[in-house]
Order: structure tokens, then C-alpha cells, then sequence
């Protein structure tokens, strides 16, 4: 069974209350539930974390090395300045799409820059809370068509 860890960095705790008219209303608990659903559907096993901390969101990705699969990523502010977040995904080498709830590419200039996607399968910005169900359908598919 495949095995996607889908990760969550900073503020992204807050989702339901943070800024509701760029990001929705929905929780990020209401995000995984779907995502969880989805998982079951598509005969995946599915871990879901989230961190405030740029180092714990390493360690986890450094823990995923030989135990998952591939990756879904929001990595929320560290999209656009962690590097130490992409040397991470880029050191474990597994398959990474990079989601997004806003479509950054048209929001303030510092979030027009993803210094992780050079190191993802692709993107998907702007969907709400279905870029996280978008990306796990766009990154299983890959996996078992076995071109990730
Ligand atoms: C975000 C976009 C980032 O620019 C922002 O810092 C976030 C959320 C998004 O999901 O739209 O925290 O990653």
C-alpha cells in the first residue's frame, strides 16, 4: 500500500479563523477528514502533520526516508524563503506536490516565488481546501502509473 505523508507548515493550525477571506472557513481537521476519506477510497495509507517549527517539519520529512512514499506539501511562508525545507525534500528524494488553499501567483510579489517547486513533481494553488485532494489524486496517480 502506497503511503503519502501530507505536511502542513506554519500558521496553517489556524485555518478556519485565519484570514477566512483568502484562505475559507475551513479547518484544517476538516481538510484531513476529506483527505483521510479520499486516502481510503484510492487504497492509500495517508499521515497527516503539522508544524509551526521549520525544524520539526524537517525532522519529519528526514523521517519519511524509506517509510513513505511521497509527499504532499503546503509549506505555508517557508515556500518562499526555506531553503533548509527544500534541501530536506531534495535529500529524502521522494515525489513532492506542492499545494496551496490561495493562488499565490496572484497575491503580494514575495509569494509569486516558490523556492520548493524546483524540487516538486508540480504545484496546485487556489483551490481552498480541494488543492490538498488535487494534489494527493495528481501525486497517487503518478506513483501508480510509476512515473514519480
Ligand atoms: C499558503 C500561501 C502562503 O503564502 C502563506 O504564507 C500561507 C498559506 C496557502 O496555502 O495559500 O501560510 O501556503
Amino acid at each position: 500500500m502506497l503511503r503519502i505523508v501530507v505536511l502542513n507548515g506554519p500558521n496553517l493550525n489556524m485555518l478556519g479563523v485565519r484570514e477566512p477571506g483568502v484562505y475559507g472557513t475551513e479547518t484544517l481537521a476538516q481538510i484531513e477528514a476529506k483527505l483521510r476519506e479520499q486516502a481510503l477510497q484510492l487504497g492509500v495509507e495517508l499521515e497527516f502533520f503539522q508544524s509551526n517549527h521549520e525544524g520539526a517539519l524537517i525532522d519529519r520529512i528526514h523521517s519519511a526516508f524509506g517509510q513513505a512514499d511521497g509527499i504532499v506539501i503546503n509549506p505555508g511562508a517557508l515556500t518562499h524563503y526555506s531553503y533548509a525545507l527544500r534541501d530536506a525534500l531534495s535529500t529524502v528524494a521522494l515525489p513532492v506536490v506542492e499545494v496551496h488553499l490561495s493562488n499565490i501567483h496572484k497575491r503580494e510579489a514575495f509569494r509569486h516565488v516558490s523556492v520548493i517547486a524546483p524540487v516538486a513533481i508540480g504545484q496546485i494553488a487556489g483551490f481552498g481546501g480541494q488543492s490538498y485532494e488535487l494534489g494527493l489524486a495528481a501525486l497517487v496517480a503518478k506513483l501508480q502509473n510509476g512515473v514519480a
